[in-house]
């Protein structure tokens, strides 16, 4: 099993105050920050796009996860890579030539994941696999912050884990939605390394005491 690494999700932060938000979690313990990109199409909402990756990059240390929740993510790949992102993932949904847009991600500089909607099978990715570093398991339907966790997609967690053991044990699992205290022990024992929560970490005030207790929350 790899770590746990723990990527608060930028999505409930306080907008009027990126870099301040940032730093609070980077100064918490957290591993990565998670970048949610809506276009309004793929998804029903509409949140930020490359250039606010670019100024949170300037202003922290943490390596940007970005999920790209858009409709032909192929026209972004460029601006996301100059903005210094490290982790980009792409959903097996809204992409019609994953396998291009996979290699385009890697030779931009970026580190390719691929996305899945909780009804999405595991059959759907397990092609890509051998191409992408990580994994995003969607707990919730893409869209919002707040929701609750949806655990039949633990299943495929399993399904995932065990065909890294079996063919590439390098690969990461990230769970993306409804992370909290109550949720995150058993998303760790289904197999996941990278845990994005939202709410469960802007949430609170205290951001070290949020990151410190998903951690020891995921170990129990
Ligand atoms: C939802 C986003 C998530 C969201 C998670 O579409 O992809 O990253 O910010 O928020 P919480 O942890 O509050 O469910
Ligand atoms: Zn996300």
């Amino acid at each position: 099993m790899h770590p746990i690494l723990i990527a608060p999700s930028i999505l409930s932060a306080d907008f009027a105050h990126l870099a301040d938000e940032a730093a609070s979690v980077a100064a918490g313990g957290a591993d990565l920050l998670h970048v949610d990109v809506m276009d309004g199409h793929f998804v029903p909402n509409l949140t930020i796009g490359a250039p606010v990756a670019s100024w949170l990059k300037k202003n922290t240390q943490l390596p940007l996860d970005c999920h790209l929740m858009v409709e032909n993510p192929d026209l972004l790949l460029a601006d996301f890579a100059k903005a210094g992102t490290t982790w980009l993932s792409v959903h097996v949904e809204a992409c019609k030539h994953l396998h291009r847009t996979v290699q385009n991600i890697r030779a931009l500089g970026m580190k390719p994941g691929v996305a899945l909607n909780p009804h999405t099978p595991f059959s759907a990715i397990e092609p890509i696999l051998v191409d992408v570093d990580f994994v995003l398991v969607m707990s919730v339907n893409p869209g919002f912050g707040g929701q609750s966790f949806i655990s039949h997609v633990l299943e495929k967690v399993r399904q995932i884990d065990a065909w890294r053991k079996l063919h590439k044990p390098a690969l990461f699992i990230e769970i993306d939605g409804g992370i909290h205290n109550g949720t995150i022990a058993a998303a760790r024992n289904a197999g996941v390394d990278w845990f994005v929560a939202g709410s469960a970490v802007f949430g609170q005030k205290d951001r070290a005491a949020a990151i410190a207790s998903l951690r020891a929350a995921a170990n129990d």
